[in-house]
């Protein structure tokens, strides 16, 4: 069977066995690009599961990219806390300003001109003209470059592969854009699983060079992740007479920017001792320290916190904001301080 095959082999298989996703339209409906726009950004980085709920939040608090333009940074922020790499979010929003305030309120039509736009790079602006307009680009996440990889038993290992996957991908890209990106990424949801492939129900077994050789279990190839250094810091929870608990805002460039957390102190290569702790706490109060500590994986680094906790009668003259209890869940806090605060106030992790 030619290669020229594998795209009108994935398509009736496609039509078959596609998958339903909030984002999705039905069979031969015309995506809205505000929609489509949305769920790539979310999906970048983001697995389909835990971007479902989201996209659903999102979409029903700010239906159009008018009103995405209007709304708060801060309220953007708070929306998607818990989503990570808060780039996103705050580049979603700039997007949606020139959109609605440059372009009309027209995305582009092209992967070229979506490009222009901020937190849309070129595989991002291929997916979105694929999916949206039929415009003959590839779309990659992380399951159709597995599946590009086997068919073409590529390798080099990822993710220095990805130029390669891609131009595989692209020199096959059929009229019908936008169902095959998504196809390759639901063959590789269903079918060409990273563990066990599912080789013997797959459409392209017979195109398949990896399958062919046995190496699909080897394929693609992952250099061995480098250890990521490990840094250490206090973390102050306080507490007011009614549970509310101090916030203060980060800064608007780097790390978590812009978003919520308790005070912390410098992160360092070991915890600071107890003494130097209290000399870095947001003002002097009886602080305790938590028995255990707080782990979070960061993109470059692991960070572990130690939790101080402090009771206070007055709001003492300090930087920052006291957000009561109940608002806590609709605050821009990112993971890792959800689970400082959960650590301070001795709550479970689903407790904030
Ligand atoms: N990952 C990235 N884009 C996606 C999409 N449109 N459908 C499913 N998974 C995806
Ligand atoms: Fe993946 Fe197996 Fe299909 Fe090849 S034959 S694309 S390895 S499921």
């Amino acid at each position: 069977m030619p290669a020229t095959r594998i795209p009108a082999k994935l398509l009736a298989w496609y039509d078959v066995h596609r998958r339903v996703l909030p984002w999705r339209v039905p069979a031969g409906r015309r995506a809205d690009p505000y929609r489509v726009w949305l769920s790539e950004i979310m999906l970048q980085q983001t697995t389909v599961q835990a971007v479902a709920a989201y996209y659903r939040k999102f979409l029903a608090r700010w239906p159009d990219v008018k009103a995405l333009a209007a709304a708060k940074e801060d309220d953007v922020l708070a929306a998607w806390a818990g989503l990570g790499y808060y780039a996103r979010a705050r580049n979603l929003h700039a997007a949606a300003r020139i959109v609605a305030r440059e372009l009309g309120g027209r995305f582009p039509a092209t992967a070229e001109g979506l490009r222009t736009l901020p937190g849309i790079g070129g595989y991002t602006a291929g997916a979105i003209s694929a999916i949206a307009y039929d415009e003959k680009q590839a779309a990659m996440d992380a399951n159709a470059e597995r599946v590009i990889a086997r068919l073409y038993a590529v390798t080099t290992p990822m993710p220095k592969a990805k130029p390669e996957l891609h131009a595989h991908a692209q020199a096959l890209v059929p009229l019908r854009a936008g169902d095959f990106a998504q196809a390759l990424m639901d063959l590789g949801s269903a079918i060409c699983t990273p563990k066990n492939p599912a080789c013997r129900n797959c459409p392209l077994k017979a195109d398949c060079l990896a399958a062919r050789r046995g190496i699909q279990e080897q394929v693609p190839v992952k250099v061995p992740r480098m250890a990521r250094p490990l840094k250490r810091g206090a973390a102050f929870v306080a507490r007011d007479r009614t549970g509310a608990v101090l916030l203060v805002k980060r800064p608007d460039k780097g790390l978590l920017a812009s978003m919520l957390q308790p005070p912390l102190g410098p992160w360092g290569e070991k915890f600071p001792s107890v003494r130097a702790a209290l000399a870095q706490a947001p003002f002097a109060a009886k602080w305790k320290k938590r028995i255990g500590l707080v782990r979070h994986g960061f993109t470059h680094f692991e960070l572990e916190m130690e939790v101080y906790v402090a009771d206070v009668a007055k709001r003492p003259q300090t930087k920052g904001k006291w957000i009561a209890m109940a608002k806590l869940g609709d605050a821009a806090l990112p993971t890792v301080m959800r689970k400082v605060i959960a650590q301070g106030l001795s709550l479970d992790k689903s407790g904030v």
